[in-house]
């Protein structure tokens, strides 16, 4: 190994909060403070950092939060950050608090941010390593295949879309239920499974609305189904416009329902706080080891580090087995019940 120059981090949550993140939080602060390396809390992401809004963070000022969805930290969405003068401000305070690492908790958006930074302070001379660790209900970071949040988000999306079938199964209804994913569909698609849907549309596929509604709900009520629960991702479009054209074109009167930022909220599962621990921990191997900017990442069930660079240029498409169990679990006509 080679010398550890690493003294004090920054740690962040920024972007939509996901439920895990102060898990992650703790680990890091926890695994950093057992190395000798002090940490730092930049509050509410890089708009925080812009601002001077942190907090020393120590052993006990992580604890009993490991069961607390949101973010201790606060989290935000900073336009000022995407430009340069906004990242010359944030490269002040990190000098002010002598920080040689930042550790950045969320997305995409999140990671580019920290990698500006980064090059922007070694422009100025003052090296800057910084790892991402992924965090978002979407799951849609394309070098990991598991981000933090994504479990408790469907288990939240299915327990409300469990009690929204009982009132459709009673009145005989179909429910259109939208869930958010921003612009990918593995939110929908994993909750579509989950609550044996109707139907699932999903950004990821054109949506033919009579091959993927008005057939399935066709395809249900010849099978002797009285109410039909549809999942819409939120970016394959809106599912108040898919309700008005079951109106007009199937000719039944549906009810929608937006889950909306219900599904960012509640108590991470054992699965978001275990992954959560498990990448705050390697966050601070990466750092220990000099490896420079780098991104955590769940692969195949490892915890694992990649180069910053290398990890922008990865994606990732929503699961084809996934897909293929979908299909069979919705298309009655085809599978012969
Ligand atoms: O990225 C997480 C997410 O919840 C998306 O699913 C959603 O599209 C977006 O954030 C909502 O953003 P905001 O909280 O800013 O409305």
């Amino acid at each position: 190994m080679t010398e550890n120059r690493v003294k004090r981090i920054g740690i962040l949550t920024s972007g939509g909060d996901a439920p895990g993140m102060n898990a992650a939080v703790r680990a890091v602060v926890r695994t950093a403070i057992g190395q000798g390396i002090e940490c730092i809390g930049i509050r509410r992401g890089w708009h925080g950092m812009i601002n001077n809004d942190f907090v020393p963070l120590d052993a006990s000022s992580v604890s009993h939060i490991i069961n607390k969805g949101g973010t201790m930290l606060y989290t935000a969405r900073s336009e000022d950050f995407r430009a340069e003068a906004g990242r010359a401000k944030a490269l002040t305070c990190c000098k002010l608090l002598g920080l040689d690492a930042i550790v950045a908790i969320g997305g995409d958006g999140t990671f580019r941010g920290a990698q500006a930074l980064s090059k922007q302070a070694q422009e100025a001379g003052m090296p800057l390593q910084v790892v991402g660790i992924p965090a978002t209900i979407d799951n849609d970071i394309g070098c990991s295949q598991y981000t933090i949040g994504f479990d408790t988000a469907c288990n939240t999306a299915i327990e409300c879309i469990d009690k929204l079938r009982d009132t459709m199964q009673s009145h005989e209804r179909c429910s259109l239920v939208e869930v958010m994913g921003r612009h990918a569909g593995f939110l929908a698609l994993s909750v579509g499974i989950a609550v044996g849907a109707t139907a699932v549309l999903i950004p990821e596929r054109d949506v033919d609305f009579q091959r993927d509604v008005a057939e399935k709900i066709r395809q249900a009520r010849l099978a002797g189904t009285t109410h039909y629960m549809i999942v819409v991702a939120e970016g394959a479009g809106s599912a108040m416009d898919f309700a008005a054209q079951i109106r007009e074109q199937v000719g039944i009167d549906p009810r929608v329902t937006v889950l909306g930022h219900i599904q960012r909220g509640g108590t991470p599962t054992v699965r978001d706080r275990e992954t959560a621990s498990r990448m705050g921990y390697e966050a601070v191997q990466a750092l220990l080891n000099n490896k420079g900017n780098c991104v955590i990442a769940y692969q195949n069930g490892r915890i694992v580090d990649i180069d910053m660079e290398t990890a922008f240029r990865m994606t990732k498409g929503l699961d084809q087995e996934r897909c293929e169990v979908l299909e069979a679990m919705t298309n009655r006509r085809a599978n012969g019940f």
